[in-house]
Order: C-alpha cells, then sequence, then structure tokens
C-alpha cells in the first residue's frame, strides 16, 4: 500500500507543487516623501557630488563624481543591495559584479549623500567582468578598464533608495589605476552604452539626452531608462582627481556636469508562481524515476 503523498504523485504525474518560501521584504523601504526624482540632489541640501578620498593629502580634497544614479523611482526590488534579483543581480546583468576572488582592493572613498548619515564609506567597488562573473573582475584589476564605487541614499533623513555610482575607466594596475583621458564622463557613457547598445556620444550630450535598453541575469529582465541631468555636478575639472590628466583641454572638462539618472524596472522574473512560491513541475522523466522507486518498494 503507498502512503498518502506517493499515490498523489502517481496519479497527478505532471502536478505542480508548490514550497512557499517567505515573501520578499526589502531590508529598508524608501519613504512615501521621495522627491518625484527619485533621489535627493545631495548639492541642493549643502553636500556635494564630488566623493571625498581619505588617503589623497595633495591635492587635498579633490574627490570623483558621481554621475550616475539608479533612482529610488526604480522596481522596490532592485533597490535592496543584494543578489536573487536585487541591485547584485542587476549590476551583473549590465557585466559587471563584485571585487576579485573577493579581495578589498584598496581603501573605501566616501560620500554625503544628505541622507542623513553624514560622509559615509562606500559600500563597495564593482568592476566591468568582460562578460565572465566569476574571474572576469581579476582581469579588470590588472588590465584596467570600467569600474564604479556606490552608496546607498539610505540614512535617516533622507531614505529614497536611490543608489549613487562613482563610474570611471581605469588604466592597468601597472600605471597605479590612474583613470584614462576623458575617463569620468567614458565610464558613465560605456555603462549607458552598454544598456541601451548604442554608442554614446559623450562630447555631444545634452540633457535631453535619453536612452534606454534591456539585460538580464538569471532568469530577471531589467528594462532601464536613462536620463542625462545637468545642475548636480559642475561642469568642470576644478576639484576633479587626476583633473589636470583626464580632461581633454580645450575640448571637455574632466566632468561634464552631466548625472545619467536610471529608472530600472524589472519585466521578467525567473518562473514562480503568483503568490511568490517556487513551482516545481514534474516531468515525465521525473514521474517514470519516481514510479519505478515506488514500485520497487511495493515489490519489497
Ligand atoms: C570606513 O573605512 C575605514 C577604512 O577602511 C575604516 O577604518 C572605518 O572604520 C570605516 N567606517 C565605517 C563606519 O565603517
Ligand atoms: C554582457 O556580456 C555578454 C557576453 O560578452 C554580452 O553578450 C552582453 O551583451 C553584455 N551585456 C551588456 C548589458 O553589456
Ligand atoms: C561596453 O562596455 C565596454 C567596457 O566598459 C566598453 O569598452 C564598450 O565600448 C561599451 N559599449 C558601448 C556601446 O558603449
Ligand atoms: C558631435 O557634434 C559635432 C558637431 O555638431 C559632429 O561633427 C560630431 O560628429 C558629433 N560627434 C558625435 C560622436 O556624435
Ligand atoms: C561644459 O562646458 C563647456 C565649456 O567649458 C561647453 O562647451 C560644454 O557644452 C558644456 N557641457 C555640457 C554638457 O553642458
Ligand atoms: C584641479 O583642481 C584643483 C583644485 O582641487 C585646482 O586648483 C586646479 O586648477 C584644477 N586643475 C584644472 C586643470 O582644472
Amino acid at each position: 500500500m503507498l502512503p498518502p503523498p506517493l499515490l498523489l504523485l502517481v496519479l497527478f504525474p505532471s502536478h505542480s507543487f508548490a514550497l512557499s518560501r517567505p515573501r520578499w521584504i526589502p531590508l529598508r523601504r524608501a519613504d512615501a516623501s521621495i522627491p518625484k526624482e527619485g533621489y535627493i540632489n545631495p548639492v541642493a541640501a549643502g553636500k556635494s557630488m564630488l566623493t571625498r578620498i581619505p588617503w589623497e593629502t595633495y591635492p587635498a580634497g579633490q574627490g570623483e563624481p558621481l554621475n550616475m544614479i539608479v533612482s529610488g523611482n526604480s522596481d522596490a526590488d532592485v533597490l535592496v543591495d543584494q543578489e536573487d534579483g536585487g541591485l547584485q543581480t542587476y549590476f551583473t546583468s549590465l557585466n559587471f559584479s563584485g571585487e576579485c576572488l573577493n579581495q578589498q582592493m584598496g581603501n573605501p572613498m566616501q560620500a554625503d549623500l544628505a541622507d542623513g548619515d553624514g560622509l559615509k564609506n562606500q559600500t563597495a567597488v564593482i568592476r566591468y567582468n568582460y562578460g565572465d562573473p566569476a574571474l572576469g573582475t581579476c582581469k579588470e584589476s590588472i588590465q584596467g578598464g570600467n569600474h564604479f564605487r556606490y552608496w546607498l541614499q539610505d540614512g535617516p533623513t533622507g531614505n529614497t533608495g536611490a543608489v549613487f555610482l562613482a563610474t570611471s575607466y581605469e588604466k592597468p594596475l601597472v600605471e597605479n589605476h590612474d583613470i584614462v583621458l576623458n575617463g569620468y564622463n567614458l565610464g558613465r557613457d560605456y555603462i549607458v552604452g552598454n544598456i541601451s547598445g548604442t554608442v554614446i556620444p559623450t562630447l555631444n550630450l545634452t540633457t535631453a539626452s535619453t536612452y534606454e535598453g534591456s539585460s538580464s541575469y538569471k532568469g530577471y529582465t531589467y528594462h532601464t531608462k536613462v536620463t542625462y541631468v545637468a545642475g548636480m555636478l559642475s561642469n568642470s575639472s576644478i576639484g576633479v582627481n587626476h583633473n589636470e590628466s583626464v580632461r581633454i583641454d580645450g575640448v571637455v572638462n574632466a566632468v561634464d556636469g552631466l548625472v545619467a539618472v536610471l529608472d530600472v524596472q524589472i519585466v521578467e522574473r525567473p518562473e514562480k508562481s503568483d503568490d511568490g512560491a517556487i513551482s516545481i513541475t514534474l516531468d515525465w522523466t521525473m514521474w517514470t524515476i519516481m514510479t519505478t522507486i515506488v514500485g520497487a518498494f511495493t515489490l519489497l
């Protein structure tokens, strides 16, 4: 005699089993009072869109531009700093991932996002992985390429959920990881270019420039709309790290003054049933195996 659950398996070979699992609750949900742009402009609150570099002593006070923002209007799941479809999965969908073999390379930069936390360390450094999430960032660390540091605007007085990125394209390790010519503006625009599949005309961008595109990883597909916004960063080289070597004299400042604001929505998720449970469908192969096992037991 079969125990009742096994009997069910035999009677309904293609049944979908729902394994319930806790609902996804974001760790820190954004305030109801998020400005309509989806972030608080630190400059309007008397702070800076340049990072602070604690280890730079000369010239003191030079920083790197926060030139990209994942807006707090994005899908709430994208704004959670984790895998499983969250921010880290989104970054990997753009071919960016964490440090080579989990090494913490170098010291953290700091930023004050006017969210009540004051100056805080970067959350992490994320590097272009050349299409290889496991080891590609090791290649980036050695031969250079695109990378960014990021901070969450999630402090007690300004929890918008927005994510601020300082992107730049760096030289190889042997050249001390300096930034390439026009490397802040290009680092930002290569990411937008990868999202949209278009070469971004960095020297001709205006605030009217918008781009969009999709990217996927582990069954999640993200649709990103990008708008270039002026008025937060100064169109200037003053106070910018490596400003003498990064600007193109007479052509473009080290920082062109534009911030790429990303609105990211999840348009596809790994297969799940409506109540958030994971479905496992027993196919015919599995059914055959199960019935053979059950059959063997009933013969014993
Ligand atoms: C920021 O990073 C510095 C250098 O690694 C570390 O000494 C400090 O404790 C960090 N601050 C916080 C609040 O984690
Ligand atoms: C990521 O890399 C893969 C493999 O090189 C490529 O097919 C894909 O288009 C890249 N995606 C983005 C968003 O750049
Ligand atoms: C995609 O990113 C890579 C690495 O940063 C860059 O070399 C390439 O030019 C980018 N593609 C576009 C279309 O911007
Ligand atoms: C930028 O604009 C100039 C003049 O309008 C044009 O000659 C040039 O081809 C443009 N560059 C790009 C990359 O679109
Ligand atoms: C930045 O300023 C320069 C002049 O210094 C100007 O040619 C350029 O168009 C400005 N860029 C933007 C994006 O406004
Ligand atoms: C770089 O920034 C410093 C201030 O930190 C400023 O004194 C210097 O003039 C800037 N250089 C250029 C080329 O803008």
